[in-house]
């Protein structure tokens, strides 16, 4: 039985009878060892059982009494295994609507239903959050903006966006007398992470002059999931506001005057009589930084520290750069950005992986836990840039919430590993692979990647 998955400093405050009496695992996200130890406990609860009740802990689940934080305290039944969690994800009786769950749940215990602040609305009301029918009608409304076309076309700006980084990294090692071979980048905030902004301001059409003010709007954006503080929720809406005012007049600009890009077509779309909604445009331009930002950060993070600590693997890219595709699959496979998705509820009564699921109760589908099955993936501990089923990986989720983002995702890790390890022959970590911490929040990735070039 896993019951010490807790942070070693547990104070006896947090040692809730669910995790000493009930014999719960306890899944310490704030903890920043946790994802260290991650995949040792995936292994102990995938030996435990295919479906394994865990609570989480986070930054947000102080008990302040409200619905909210009930609702995130629940317990959740953890799916553990391959097999299961693809199963899990294809089955339609779980709901992602987090506003109607929270709001069911607290009528259920008596209590009064929390209001959702406007500006945070088209973040709760993302399609990331909804069920079909809203889900099915939003989702055919943007997905044309994702085709093999469009990633075609985006392949040529993502380069060129690698290009100019990279060239700004080399000047600023040239303007500190760095030379070839002994300068100094630190991955993350020279690279990985303004990469993704300038990708998705891209593909949605934002001029490219208003980059630097996007930036900030975007920051302000994932400071928004928080919720408990209140003197933050306000400096947030602010930001959300303006943010908001901002993208409704492009909007207009846009359907006046069409370009080649996401807004343009989101402003035109129509299928069988459907429109996007304002507030629809707004909740999925949210998504689109909120759902691809740091997930691709990481990506890029994960990759280049898996591939510069696996010297063999590393040797490979150089000599067949094409491998840059298997090595995205290999890294989302062994190192994926999202660890779980959760927050899913059963619409009624169930079996799964031979578990009963009352109708409520909240599932988690552990992706990082089923790509290191041992089942699915021989040797799961070894990266590999040449294992031939990397791509089963389920690092983008499956069924009708699948990563919209995933084949851009994909164009972006294969242009960013291609292009660095052709640039810099002589790339490697300027640390100990031991001395990178993981940043020790629900996503993984490295804080920061010190990097000799
Ligand atoms: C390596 C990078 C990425 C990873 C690992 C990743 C992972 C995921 C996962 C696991 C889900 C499913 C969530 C669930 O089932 O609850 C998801 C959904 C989503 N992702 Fe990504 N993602 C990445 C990049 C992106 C990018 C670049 C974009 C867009 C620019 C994006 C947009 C979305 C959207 C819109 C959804 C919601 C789809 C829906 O609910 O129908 N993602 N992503």
């Amino acid at each position: 039985m896993v019951t010490e998955t807790t942070a070693q400093d547990v104070d006896a405050a947090d040692a809730t009878p669910e995790s000493t009496e009930h014999g719960q695992a306890v899944l310490d996200i704030r903890d920043p060892s946790f994802m260290g130890r991650a995949y040792e406990i995936y292994d102990e609860l995938r030996d435990e059982g295919r479906v394994v009740s865990v609570r989480f802990r986070r930054d947000d689940d102080k008990d302040d009494g409200s619905p909210r934080s009930a609702f995130f305290r629940r317990p959740s039944k953890f799916v553990t295994h391959y097999d299961d969690v693809v199963e899990t994800l294809f089955n339609d009786n779980f709901s992602v609507d987090m506003a109607a769950n929270m709001a069911a749940a607290a009528k259920a215990e008596g209590k009064p239903v929390e209001e959702i602040p406007e500006e945070f609305r088209p973040i709760a009301r993302s399609i990331i959050s909804l069920d079909p029918p809203d889900h099915t009608r939003i989702r055919k409304l943007v997905q044309p903006s994702f085709t093999g076309r469009t990633m075609d076309a985006m392949r040529g700006k993502i380069q060129e966006t690698v290009d100019t980084l990279l060239d700004r990294a080399e000047r600023a090692a040239a303007e500190r007398g760095e030379t070839p071979g002994n300068r100094k980048m630190e991955l993350i905030s020279d690279f990985a992470y303004p990469f993704p902004v300038a990708v998705i301001s891209d593909l949605l059409g934002i001029p490219r002059e208003d980059r630097a003010q996007i930036k900030g709007w975007t920051e302000n954006l994932l400071r928004a999931d928080r919720g408990t503080d209140k003197e933050l929720d306000e400096e947030v809406r602010a930001g959300l506001r303006e943010f908001i005012a901002y993208l409704t007049t492009l909007f207009e600009r846009k359907r006046q005057q069409p370009e080649d890009d996401m807004i343009s077509q989101m402003v035109a779309a129509t299928e069988d009589g459907d429109v996007l909604t304002e507030e629809e445009m707004l909740a999925t331009v949210f998504l689109m930084y909120l759902a691809g930002h740091v997930t691709t950060v990481n990506l890029v993070g994960n990759g280049i520290v898996a591939l510069l600590s696996n010297p063999s693997e590393l040797a490979k890219m150089q000599a067949d750069p094409t491998l840059a595709k298997n090595m995205v699959e290999e890294t989302l496979r062994y190192w994926g950005p999202v660890d779980f998705v959760g927050r899913r509820v059963a619409t009624e009564d169930m079996v799964v992986a031979g578990a009963p699921i009352k109708a409520g109760e909240q599932i988690t589908a552990g992706l990082a836990s089923a790509n290191h099955d041992p089942d699915r993936f021989a040797n799961p501990e070894v990266y590999d840039i040449t294992r031939a089923n990397a791509n089963r990986h389920v690092a983008f989720g499956r069924g009708i919430h699948v990563c919209l983002g995933a084949p851009l995702a994909r164009v972006e890790g294969q242009v960013a590993f291609e292009t660095l390890v052709r640039r810099y022959p002589d790339l490697r970590l300027a640390v100990p692979e031991d001395e990178i911490q993981w940043s020790g929040n629900f996503l993984r990735g490295f804080r920061q990647v010190p990097l000799l070039y």
